[in-house]
């Protein structure tokens, strides 16, 4: 068992509802694809292009193979797939990938949100509570997302979670079928002495229930 695998994470409360983070189900299918299958031009322009078209690749049959994939990864420790549910229902996906450990102890993270639920601060209390899972129970030192500049929700969940703009990786990451730069982020534990949820709450941005 890897440190701080598997785990639930939350409650939080922000104005679009009561956030959680827990595992990916496998009964998780139906309403992952409906989300994806509806929310498609909404998400796809910021996701990494990838092989198929985008109904074979979200559709319902492809969530088993993508679940197990994630599984196995969770099992190894080089990831924590989490999904988000608002309100206890499916809305979305926050996960904290190639996790290095030695004397780097890093990872990234990435999120999506379901347009429905998108813009009340779902995406902020997921990232706050996958930071200080990690830099708590799982023992990382530094997180870091990547982030096209034009993607401005999410450059504000960022900021809004005390990520520093590190730099601007250029050409970096093959998106809706061309090479995009990106803004690095990057936040280490120091900068989170009281913890993420903790400082989100003492802002007003959230509540525990
Ligand atoms: N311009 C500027 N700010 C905006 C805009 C805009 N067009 N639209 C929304 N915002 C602000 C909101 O007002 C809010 O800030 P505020 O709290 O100061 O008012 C902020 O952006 C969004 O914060 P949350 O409500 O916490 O985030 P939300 O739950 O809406 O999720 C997310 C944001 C995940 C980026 C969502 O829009 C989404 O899923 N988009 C599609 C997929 C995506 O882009 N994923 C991120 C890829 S990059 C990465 O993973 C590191």
């Amino acid at each position: 068992r890897s440190p701080g695998w598997p785990a639930l994470l939350g409650p939080l409360v922000v104005p679009a509802g009561v956030v959680t983070l827990r595992p990916p189900k496998l009964r998780d299918g139906s309403v992952w694809s409906m989300c994806r299958l509806r929310d498609r031009n909404y998400l796809q322009r910021w996701e990494p292009t990838s092989m198929g078209t985008w109904e074979s690749r979200n559709a319902k049959l492809a969530w088993p193979a993508q679940w197990s994939a994630l599984r196995s990864i969770a099992r190894r420790g080089d990831g924590l797939p989490f999904v988000i549910t608002v309100d206890g229902v499916f809305a979305g996906q926050l996960t904290v990938g190639n996790v290095v450990r030695g004397a780097l102890r890093s990872a990234w993270v990435g999120y999506w949100v379901t347009e429905q639920r998108a813009g009340g601060g779902v995406a902020t209390a997921a990232v706050a509570l996958a930071v200080d899972h990690c830099f708590g129970p799982v023992g990382l030192h530094r997180l870091e997302a990547t982030v096209r500049p034009e993607n401005e929700p999410s450059v504000r969940v960022l900021e809004k979670s005390g990520f520093r703009r590190e730099g601007l990786f250029e050409r970096y990451l093959d998106v809706a079928g061309a090479w995009r730069d990106h803004y690095v982020y990057g936040t280490t534990v120091e900068d989170h002495p009281e913890g993420l949820v903790s400082e989100l709450v003492r802002s007003g941005r959230a509540r525990r229930s």
